[in-house]
């Protein structure tokens, strides 16, 4: 057989199963006008039905989030995942055969997907959805005018903040090396980076953020953060002060991640979880091998911003003040 030059022939990647898109996430709150209060204001369209909230972006139909109301305090309730039709039964197959167990899935959230409890017991659904990732990376602007023109608006006519999409999220989780382990043998989802068994960072095979799904270390599972993507730090800027005009003072930024190298504003929740404003997020493409790195925690957190505030670490779920 005559070899055909320049030709190189597909490798066999048999790791190549594996989930689209964070779907979406779900909190279940004590209080649901809390939450259409907070989110509302962060810029995002919250919609109300009945006892919960749809959380979309403006001008996006994708339901990004949702918050169920019930409880005594806030709880991560679930994280749905999107897949492609064809990769359903074999992701199923998979996790099937990593020895987890399919459950039914919780009233109200019936769905053509398959759920499960991650190895340290929170609910997950993968299931058949649009990709609603990026396919590339997201544009962001520097706005600038000629010399003559002045570039700021005032207070009162600068346009509302509106993210775009939904990000990431960061979970709680009492082993991070453990966990990277779960998502890559059920999800399918790739280590982008990590920091030692602190904080992991893991993308979607099919073209993602740098992360759909990141990690970091607590004494217990809980929800920390949801990323909401903006096309300019002055929309980051600007959100943070009219969170905190509206009583949300409280948060983490400005500032510049390490790893992503997005740049952020975190505003703190009713909960004591958070909010990112985030923009200018690394991509990884489709197929792309991004070398994952382990870093110095201390070297790979932020590049600039002030000083971490004690609370941003605190995980409410497991009970920490
Ligand atoms: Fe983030």
């Amino acid at each position: 057989m005559t070899a055909i030059a320049g030709y190189v022939a597909p490798e066999a990647k048999s790791g190549d199963l594996g989930v689209h898109s964070l779907d979406q996430f779900v909190l279940a709150v004590p209080d649901a006008t809390v939450a259409q209060d907070f989110y509302g204001n962060f810029g995002l369209d919250v919609v109300r039905d009945g006892n919960t909230l749809a959380i979309k972006t403006f001008g996006h139909h994708h339901r990004w989030g949702s918050v169920v109301e019930g409880g005594k305090a806030k709880a991560l309730h679930h994280l749905s995942f999107g897949c492609y039709a064809e990769d359903l039964p074999r992701l199923k197959a998979r996790i099937e055969g990593a020895g987890v167990k399919l459950i039914d899935p919780p009233p109200g959230f019936e769905s053509n997907g398959i759920w499960f409890r991650n190895h340290e017991g929170v609910l997950m659904e993968i299931k058949v959805a649009p990709k609603v990732s990026p396919d590339a990376k997201s544009d962001s602007q520097w706005l600038t005018v000629p010399g003559g023109v002045a570039a700021a608006s005032t207070r009162a006519a600068a346009p509302p903040v509106q993210p775009r999409r939904l990000s990431h999220v960061l979970i709680f989780t009492s082993d991070v090396l453990a966990s990277i382990s779960f998502y890559e043998r059920t999800l399918g989802l790739r280590l982008s980076d990590r920091a030692s068994d602190l904080v992991a960072f893991m993308h979607g095979i099919h073209g993602s953020d740098h992360h759909m799904l990141a990690l970091v270390k607590s004494s217990a599972p809980g929800f920390h953060h949801c990323s909401w993507d903006v096309s300019s730090i002055n929309d980051i800027g600007l959100g943070a002060m009219r969170m905190a005009d509206k009583g949300y003072t409280k948060g983490w930024g400005l500032g510049r991640h390490v790893l992503g190298s997005n740049y952020f504003h975190y505003v703190r929740d009713p909960w004591g979880s958070f909010s990112e404003y985030s923009c200018d997020i690394d991509y990884i493409p489709k197929d792309d091998r991004w070398e994952s790195g382990d870093h110095k925690p201390e070297d790979s957190f932020y590049l600039w911003g002030p000083e971490v505030p004690r609370e941003f670490t605190i995980n409410c779920e497991a009970g920490e003040s």
